[in-house]
């Protein structure tokens, strides 16, 4: 479907290291770019990116966002066209430990990331991944739209709704223009796939209980999230480049790029799910917990339907299984994680029902 899209391109991931950044360096090197990538080194063992085996195929950089010498360097050296911002602390629990770090990185990260960019005359395109917890979150059931209010009761949402409205007046401020790149914001929440070993988040904490022989204790077990599989949001990114890329500014807004309001399910629900798949496992309920995190949280992705023509492809169940095998596969210790890495971007890839525009 992509055919040429990106082949040659020459794209800057941030966050590379990490769960939907190295299976979105994967996917580009699959499509024939060349990438450059610059984070933190991995921050879990085992990790993805020592799973799949790329950093020998990529200008690979480990670097702070918030250095800016060390920024600028590598854009002016590798001098990107299209840049996917991932680079973040991602961990609402961590949040509250680390607050000062999560808005550091996460806010002012970013504006250093973009005026990084904004420095370098070869940057078309920048996508910048935020939340879909970036909203003010009113424990309503109908899904949030791009033009609502943003909000956050943690230091980790509220930093993903500074980011957007950073990005924003950034926009405004700079991205006027003719011939400045063109941002977007690109807000998608819960996502699972294999390779994330994350902590406090529940299909890695499953997986993590699972293989040591361990009881899955779950909190808040009737909270409910809309779940989507990591090449989900990652198409929508990708869709989001290309259109910015050939485009420019029609596409430079906010979209929510989230799953089909039938792929909610309780944290419960999840956990059996996952037991099911993977053949075993018990799951136990903790009600020791006083952090508080949001019960419901959907978003409403008519906007990216109508505008960018994109849609999810995996039904839940289907984003659970393909994340199970995924876990299997590594921890039998038989399969090159790559190639079925590679195989799983495939598969989902001729499953796709959307056409690019
Ligand atoms: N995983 C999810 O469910 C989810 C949901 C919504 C939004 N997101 C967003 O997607 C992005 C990627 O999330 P993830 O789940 O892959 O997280 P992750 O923790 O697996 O990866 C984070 C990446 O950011 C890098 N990083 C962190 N601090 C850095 C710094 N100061 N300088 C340079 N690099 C730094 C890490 O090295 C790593 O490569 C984040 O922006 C996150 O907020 C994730």
């Amino acid at each position: 479907m992509w055919r040429d899209s990106y082949k040659g391109k020459r794209v800057l991931v941030t966050g590379h290291t990490g769960f939907k950044g190295g299976w979105l360096t994967l996917w580009l090197k699959a499509l024939g770019a060349e990438v450059c990538g610059y984070s933190l080194a991995p921050n879990t063992t085992p990790s993805l990116f020592q799973a799949i085996q790329i950093r020998q195929e990529i200008s690979h950089h480990e670097g702070n966002i918030l250095d800016s010498t060390h920024l600028n360097r590598v854009f002016t050296e590798f001098q990107p066209e299209i840049i996917f911002h991932l680079a973040a602390q991602p961990l609402v629990r961590l949040s509250y430990l680390e607050p000062v770090l999560t808005y550091e990185t996460n806010v002012i990260g970013t504006l250093k990331v973009l005026e990084a960019a904004r420095r370098c005359k070869s940057v078309k395109a920048f996508v910048n991944i935020t939340s879909d917890k970036c909203y003010e979150n009113k424990e309503v059931s109908q899904g949030y739209k791009e033009g609502d209010p943003m909000g956050g009761y943690d230091m980790y949402s509220s930093s993903k709704g500074c980011v957007e409205i950073l990005s924003s007046s950034y926009r405004r401020s700079f991205l006027q223009e003719p011939g400045s790149f063109s941002l977007a914001t690109a807000r998608a929440g819960n996502v699972i796939g294999g390779g994330d070993w994350a902590t406090d988040r529940l299909i890695p904490d499953c997986v993590r209980s699972i293989e040591k022989g361990q009881e899955i204790v779950i909190r808040s077990p009737q909270a409910t999230r809309p779940w989507q599989h990591v090449l989900e949001p990652l198409s929508g990114y990708l869709l989001l480049g290309y259109l910015l890329y050939t485009k420019g500014k029609k596409y430079a807004e906010e979209f929510n790029l989230g799953p089909c309001t039938d792929s909610v399910l309780t944290v419960e629900e999840v956990t059996n799910l996952v037991i099911q798949n993977y053949g075993k496992g018990t799951v136990r309920i903790s009600h020791k917990d006083s952090l508080h995190e949001a019960n419901l949280l959907m978003l409403d992705i008519t906007k990216a339907k109508e505008t960018l023509g994109w849609q999810p492809t995996y039904t839940v169940k289907d984003a659970i299984k393909k994340t199970i095998e995924w876990y299997q596969k590594f921890y039998e210790g038989k399969t090159d994680m790559r190639a079925f890495s590679l195989q799983q971007i495939n598969d989902y890839s001729t499953s796709i029902k959307w056409k690019k525009n």
